[in-house]
């Protein structure tokens, strides 16, 4: 079985697909990480966001790999454990701007492709349903409103000590948001045959049980819903 997961940032997908890698027993595909790596390398090489042309002769000196042990994944950047490096406002920023250069994408997908045809995935992005995993068994959008994305990222920038008040987060939220989802390659929209899960005010748990719900639904399954 295959599940997608695509939506905004902040609106619990990496939580949700982590969740249901652990209950249903399929691999978690993390691959905003994917972008966040190319993000990264662009920024330590001092290319400006907008150099497209510098970003993408950038992606003939790197390497993009990812791993999976026990549950969690690991991203590589020509040989470097960047798993942690890449979870920075600024790079964040930085994967959204490569993410809208078609042969960034070009670039990532084959990786992706090759999860996909082992199989067993539960993906999580901006366009697994609709580019990556068109034939995926289920598909779910998650959304929730601004303020309430905006409150769980700040949380989970602050947990980790990072320096950073709500508004800067919502105001990048925001920005990052409206290039996804305006680019003109794989923009971040839901797939036709998406099911939309508004999750505002929901806890992990009821998100869970939410999508686990859809899943029983979609595919004739019986999974607890319990996380
Ligand atoms: O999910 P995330 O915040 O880690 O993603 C980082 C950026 O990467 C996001 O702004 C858009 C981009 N992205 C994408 O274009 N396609 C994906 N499948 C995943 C992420």
């Amino acid at each position: 079985m295959n599940i997608a997961i695509d939506g905004p940032g902040g609106s619990g997908k990496s939580v949700l697909a982590k969740n249901l890698a652990r209950g249903i027993g399929l691999t978690y595909v993390d691959t905003g990480a994917l972008y966040r790596t190319v993000g990264l390398a662009v920024m330590r090489r001092g290319i400006e966001k907008t150099d497209t042309a510098g970003i993408i002769s950038s992606l003939s000196e790197i390497r993009v790999e990812m791993k999976h042990e026990g549950g969690a994944q690991k991203v590589l950047l020509s040989g470097e454990d960047v798993t942690d490096k890449i979870r920075t406002p600024e790079v964040s920023m930085y994967a959204s701007a490569v993410s809208a250069v078609p042969e960034v994408r070009a670039f990532l997908k084959e990786l992706q492709l090759d999860m996909v045809r082992v199989g067993g995935v539960v993906m999580d992005g901006r366009d697994i349903g609709t580019v990556i995993m068109p034939d995926a068994d289920v598909k779910i959008f998650l959304f929730a409103n601004p303020k309430d994305r905006a409150e769980r990222r700040y949380e989970e920038l602050a947990a980790k000590g990072m320096n950073v008040t709500l508004d800067e987060v919502l105001s990048d939220m925001n920005e990052r948001d409206n290039n996804d989802a305006t680019r003109a390659e794989a923009p971040a929209v839901p797939a036709a045959d998406a099911v939309m899960l508004d999750n505002s005010g929901f806890l992990e748990v009821d998100t869970y049980a939410a999508a686990v719900r859809i899943i029983n639904e979609k595919t004739g399954e019986s999974f607890d819903e319990r996380l």
